[in-house]
């Protein structure tokens, strides 16, 4: 029998490949299960969607799901949240709801996929669409049946449209009949929205941010699914060097490792053909990531690359030709924003250890 490969990367997990987690599940739930409103922070691709998506599955609840990354503007919002509810409600209650609307879309049913498709009149108000559809999934809650409405990547709010998270706040403030829960992936603009004091959504809702899986855990969840292919016994360990117990990284090189040991039983150091592969079939896109980089951002992420967590030292600058510490700081704090590098109580380090082992590479093989 042909086995499949046990992990799974790039796309929410469920189960067998969902692991851990147990406590951020329950947490997620008690807020869900209150009139409360999670806000879920964690860099990119920690688990977020997956962990939310499993609870609401386990909560049996209605949810509507939006990425902000994917909207582009406050039309389409609304628009969007539109389809979701369609999916989710017979057509002929909503139609109820919609004969009210100020802005009063005309709705298709596409025959090929089956969607909704809305289309507008020209000059309407968008600002009155979102309200009368945000107003819609209000209603069609009730206090023991609450609709969840997921929103992820929500730091891009004011993306969308400036001032889109004040109009935002106006509408959702009143509703009774709604969990929102707002995912997002940059910590800093996350906190900015729902910290401080001047943002509409201050103390808008319960803030759990989400960290790594513990090591001790991945490491069984490793050990269990390679053992089948994979003779060296170190290889599960090996791979939690190389990506630091980063979710998506763990299971993307576990997955390689589970590949080559599959197709060759006795090859030695598998953990290390699985990195020198992952770097070589990302060559294009870092070579575009390094060249978009500005000279000192370059300096930062080669001292990252090379485990300098502690950057801010005077030794440190001096070695990479950083001027002060003041430049690494806002350079750290721009690499930050852009997902590339994280903070962790352990100090600084790249996101992506496949990045990370380019960069070395690539600046070794200079002087070979
Ligand atoms: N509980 C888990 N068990 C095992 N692997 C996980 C778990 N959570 C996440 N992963 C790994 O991380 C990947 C990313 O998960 P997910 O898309 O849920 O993260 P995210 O934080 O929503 O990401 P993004 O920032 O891209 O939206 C998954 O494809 C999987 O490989
Ligand atoms: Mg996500």
């Amino acid at each position: 029998m042909t086995k499949s490969n046990p992990f799974k990367f790039g796309s929410v997990v469920d189960e067998p490949f969902f692991t851990d987690r147990n406590n951020e599940l329950q947490k997620v739930k008690n807020v869900l299960q209150s009139p409360n409103h999670l806000i879920l922070i964690s860099p990119r691709r920690y688990g977020k969607t997956s962990l939310i998506l499993k609870a609401v599955k386990a909560l049996h609840r209605s949810y509507l799901f939006i990425d902000l990354q994917l909207v582009t503007d406050t039309a389409d919002l609304a628009r969007q949240l539109l389809k979701h509810i369609y999916r989710l409600f017979p057509f002929e209650k909503v139609k109820q709801y919609i004969k009210h609307f100020r802005v009063i879309p005309s709705l298709n049913i596409n025959p090929l996929t089956n969607e909704i498709d809305i289309s507008l009149q020209p000059a309407f108000s968008a600002d009155f669409l979102l309200e009368d559809v945000l107003n819609t999934i209000e209603k069609l809650g009730t206090p023991d049946k609450r609709i969840i409405v997921i929103i992820d990547e929500f730091q891009d709010i004011n993306h969308i449209e400036k001032g889109l998270d004040k109009k935002f706040r106006a509408i959702v403030q009143y509703h009774k009949n709604v969990n929102y829960a707002f995912l997002g992936s940059i910590e800093s603009m996350m906190r900015e929205i729902f910290e401080k004091k001047k943002s509409p959504f201050y103390h808008f809702g319960q803030i759990m941010p989400l960290n790594k899986i513990p090591e001790d855990d991945l490491l069984l969840y490793l050990n269990e699914r390679l053992t089948e292919v994979c003779s060296d016994k170190e290889a599960g360990l090996q791979i939690l060097n190389i990506t630091k117990a980063h979710p998506y990284y763990t299971q993307q090189l576990a997955f390689t490792v589970w590949d080559i040991c599959r197709a060759d039983k006795k090859i030695s150091n598998p953990v290390k053909c699985a990195t020198d592969y992952l770097i070589q079939i990302h060559d294009i896109d870092y070579e575009r990531l390094w060249n978009n980089q500005t000279q000192t951002d370059k300096k930062v992420l080669i001292a990252l690359a090379n485990n300098e967590s502690n950057l801010l030292t005077g030794t440190v600058l001096n070695n990479y030709g950083i001027p002060a510490a003041s430049t690494a700081y806002s350079s750290l704090k721009k690499l930050m924003n852009k997902g590339l590098v994280l903070k962790s109580d352990t100090g600084y380090q790249l996101d992506d250890p496949f990045f990370a082992g380019w960069i070395t590479m690539k600046r070794n093989s200079i002087f070979q």
